[in-house]
């Protein structure tokens, strides 16, 4: 089973976050997991912070009309992006403006976030491009925020992807989810152009599969 990369288009996008090796990291992992996901019987699947669209287009792609496909990016322009994305791949992805999840009264079976991980001081978080790469304190702001609220909104059998830097502490990310009731381990972690990328795998406690 593979995720081809979809076809995309940010001519027309100049805010929103070109896919990068961070990018092309986490659909690799999402590929090696896909076994794993299958046997969840996934129906509803959301990306929070989706920029160009190309990683909910490729689960898009690959799972057709067996699931609905959701998506949240804080900048509206991503937006406008991650819905041509699909559309150019003949998809549909429902993608809208808010703040991670904030605005959902549902709950998904699959989340995942490729977040804001860059350090930098809390005030270069700020609307445009910015949000795509600053993360504030050791990166974890926007990180912080998005864990903090997993429980609500993935399904007790669900699983979260979330990708990480070493500065960011991956290892006490998972301690820290521990004691908010989640089990925890790294699928995937690559160097890159002098970045340590994780990506995570989170599922509850007491979720046998
Ligand atoms: C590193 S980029 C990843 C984009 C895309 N998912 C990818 O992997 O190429 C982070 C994305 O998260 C969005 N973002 C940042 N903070 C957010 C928030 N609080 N809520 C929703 N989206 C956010 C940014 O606008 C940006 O599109």
């Amino acid at each position: 089973m593979s995720l081809p990369t979809p076809i995309y288009d940010l001519k027309q996008f100049d805010s929103v976050y070109e896919p990068s090796e961070d990018t092309f990291l986490f659909i690799d992992a999402l590929e090696a997991d896909l076994e794993y996901i299958h046997s969840l019987r996934p129906s509803c699947i959301l990306e929070v912070g989706s920029g160009s669209g190309i990683v909910i287009t490729s689960l898009a792609r690959h799972f057709q009309t067996q699931c609905l496909f959701f998506a949240t990016d804080i900048n509206p322009v991503a937006c406008l992006c991650t819905k041509q994305t699909a559309y150019l791949n003949n998809v549909v992805v429902h993608c809208t403006n808010m703040n991670l999840y904030c605005n959902f009264k549902s709950i998904f079976d699959i989340i995942l976030f490729n977040p804001p991980y860059v350090c930098t001081e809390d005030s270069e978080i700020k609307p445009g491009i910015n949000r795509s790469w600053a993360g504030g304190r050791d990166g974890r702001i926007i990180i912080d925020q998005f864990l903090s609220q997993l429980k609500l909104f993935l399904s007790d059998s669900g699983v979260c992807y979330m990708v990480a830097l070493k500065e960011n502490k991956p290892y006490e990310i998972m301690a820290t989810m521990k004691v908010l009731g989640f089990n925890s381990c790294i699928i995937k972690e690559r160097r890159i152009l002098g970045e340590h990328l994780f990506v995570i795998r989170f599922i509850k406690e007491g979720n046998l599969k």
